[in-house]
């Protein structure tokens, strides 16, 4: 009876059914795909008292031990991957799914044809561009619809986007959390769009900094904008969704940026409407 209801309180708490692919993490030999990663395994512990240890931190170790004994494959129990943040879970796991599920449609479509002729308007012929955040590729496919010779990365956190990005021809995927993304390079772009706004605001600076590194020339910021940092609910959760000057903040971290264009997406535009997205095209200057 107790293992039945330890396994019912998994499965409301978020946790997948969905193999994850066997490169994002170890797992227990002979056992189920669960990307253990980063959580300190020790050799042989168990997948079941691990998950434990991420999870449902409140269980004792007596029930783990009976669990462990009574059901040691547990074989179809997946985890979203144990990432520093909060943050990182979240969309690492089953709601990144479901966005990604959501996430498309030809007037959405339709809409990023026209947000990014016009940023492109401003940026003029670019060759390559770096999209932090890039779930299953609309951006990116839009860059590329407009720019077909445009050389593409994408880093992104969340397994089923990868899979989306993976199909998509010539795309460099960069299947990893953001703030484990070291740029061994730069592009005429690195973009972000309704990311920022996701990440820990602790961690903000670490990815204006990877952001810089990785463009020679713009840094495209669209997200939602408040002149100063809040939070706010977001689909009935609590602390995944803030909104502040994301490109002001860089501006002013970063004194070889300058702004070179900026502009507004409204969700009422009878034509193209977008999530009431604020947009900054940033330039580094030549040094
Ligand atoms: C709201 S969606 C925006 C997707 C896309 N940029 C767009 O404009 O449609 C946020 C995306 O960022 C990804 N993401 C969130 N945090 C991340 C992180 N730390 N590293 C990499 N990707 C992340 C999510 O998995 C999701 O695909």
């Amino acid at each position: 009876m107790v293992l039945v209801c330890f396994a019912l309180q998994l499965q409301t708490e978020g946790l997948e059914r969905t193999p994850q692919p066997p490169e994002r993490g170890a797992s227990a030999p002979g056992a189920s795909p669960i990307p253990l990663r980063s959580i300190g395994l020790a050799p042989g512990e168990s997948q079941v008292k691990s998950a434990s240890r991420f999870y449902r931190k409140d269980f004792t170790l007596p029930i783990l031990a009976a669990l462990n004994q009574a059901a040691p494959a547990y074989p179809t129990v997946t985890l979203p991957m144990s990432y520093e943040t909060e943050q990182e879970n979240f969309w690492s796991g089953n709601f990144g799914d479901e966005y990604t599920e959501r996430n498309q449609g030809a007037l959405h479509e339709a809409a990023l044809l026209h947000f990014f002729s016009e940023v492109l308007g401003h940026t003029g012929r670019i060759g390559s561009a770096i999209e932090f955040g890039a779930n299953r590729g609309l951006n990116l496919s839009t860059l590329r619809r407009l720019l077909p010779e445009v050389e593409l990365a994408a880093i992104e956190i969340n397994e089923s986007a990868v899979a989306h990005l993976r199909t998509l021809p010539g795309l460099d995927v960069k299947a990893q959390s953001i703030l484990e993304f070291d740029p061994a390079r730069t592009y005429d772009l690195a973009l972000i769009r309704g990311v920022l706004i996701h990440v820990n605001p602790e961690k903000l600076s670490e990815v204006y900094d990877r952001l810089y590194r990785s463009s020679h020339k713009f840094i495209l910021v669209a997200e939602y904008y408040n002149p100063t940092p809040m939070a706010l609910p977001y689909r009935g959760h609590q602390e995944r969704l803030f909104k502040r000057d994301f490109a002001g903040e860089m501006l002013d971290r970063f004194p070889e940026l300058s702004l070179r264009a900026y502009g507004f997406r409204y969700r009422r535009d009878p034509l193209f409407p977008q999530d009431d997205i604020s947009w900054f095209l940033l330039e580094k200057s030549r040094m």
